[in-house]
């Protein structure tokens, strides 16, 4: 006997990383952002003069004009999500239904199979090549799919794709391109021009990496008016709380110290994947705030239990296509320096 509609018995659901509650961790599993929240943004919060008994501003104005002016659109063009996950929950509802077919590249966020999943939706995994770049046949594989879920840079590989190719797909794909743009800030490009080149695009970001802010839940969409109108009819009523549309909005407004941490991530990026490279590790291409390391002189499963045990958590995917790699997200300097010692010690066993 079950009470649940079939798709949801025969479904697995999404894993997330591990969020343990030991101290004294070095903790690199969920791309969370090292730095502290914007000290203007703290303030912001700490000076919340709003009333909670009332419900907040449904729409999140004032996040909405901030991410407007972040990304240079309109705020007509933004809608505000309870962390970018729920834009993706959103943006299935509103355009996937029983027994459509919807995209994704494989390997990519393992989260949206399972958002497919709930709608009843079926699943197009385009392969990505060696590379992890997408096949040349990705058009022909989406034909007849509503939806394209599209990472870029892609996670977890940190790759970005090509923009050329992303561009074709835009053009010349009938369904929407879900442009998901979560690790965009660390990243050389990005894809928002697209949304004013073609009406079927649509860009999400979120506020957990770049803007240290993964506790607060918050993330937007931006698109053309007429997705957006669309995309707010199915949101829920009121999706981000007052204190989140605080403490987002001033983070928005404080881009001066978001760059400044970034900047850091992608300085010690480099010097991580550097070290890596002298140990004899094969370090993938990253635009993103993680690396995706193949260890070579030592199995990726081995490592990442090893890592562990010195109180180091990474995240390992089992999958086929994952299955050499660890990946390891930028922590602070000082994380990342014992991260090598430690490193070193396990492969000089
Ligand atoms: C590719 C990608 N998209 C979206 C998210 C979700 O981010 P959030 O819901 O915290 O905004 C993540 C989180 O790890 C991610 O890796």
């Amino acid at each position: 006997m079950t009470y649940f509609r079939s798709n949801i018995n025969a479904m697995k659901g999404y894993t997330p990383g591990d969020q343990p509650k030991v101290k004294r961790l070095v903790k690199l599993n969920t791309n969370e952002n090292p730095f502290p929240v914007s000290p203007k943004a703290l303030k912001a919060l700490q000076e919340f003069a709003g009333d909670l008994r009332r419900y907040p501003d449904p729409v999140a104005s004032g996040v909405r004009k901030a991410a407007a002016a972040f990304v240079g659109l309109e705020e007509e063009n933004i809608i505000a999500g309870n962390g970018s996950d729920d834009i993706l929950t959103i943006v299935m509802r509103a355009f996937v239904g029983e027994g459509d077919k919807v995209a994704f590249p494989e390997p990519s966020y393992s989260l949206y199979p399972v958002l497919a999943d709930i709608q009843g939706g079926s699943q197009v995994f385009i392969p990505l090549t060696e590379q992890f770049q997408l096949p040349e046949n990705t058009l022909e594989l989406l034909k007849g799919c509503k939806v394209f879920f599209v990472p870029n840079p892609n996670a977890p590989t940190g790759n970005l794709f090509d923009k050329a190719m992303l561009r074709k797909i835009c053009s010349e794909f009938d369904g929407i391109v879900l442009i998901d743009e979560a690790y965009a800030d660390f990243a050389v490009e990005n894809c928002v021009d697209l949304i004013g080149e073609f009406d079927n695009v649509i860009v999400s970001r979120t506020l957990s990496k770049s803007f240290s802010l993964a506790g607060a839940r918050l993330g937007f969409a931006a698109s053309n008016k007429n997705l957006i109108d669309g995309l707010m009819k199915v949101k829920d009523s009121y999706n981000i709380n007052m204190l989140t549309q605080v403490v987002g909005e001033a983070s928005l407004l404080d881009l001066d110290y978001m760059y400044e941490c970034r900047d850091k991530i992608i300085e010690t990026r480099t010097k991580t994947a550097d070290s890596l490279k002298a140990l004899g590790m094969n370090v993938l291409d990253s635009q993103s705030n993680f690396l995706f390391v193949e260890p070579i002189v030592i199995g990726a499963k081995d490592y990442f239990d090893k890592l562990r045990e010195h109180n180091i958590i990474t995240r390992y995917f089992p999958a086929e296509t994952t299955k050499k790699y660890v990946r390891i997200t930028i922590g602070t300097k000082e994380e990342m320096d014992e991260f090598i010692e430690v490193t070193k010690s396990i492969i000089e066993q």
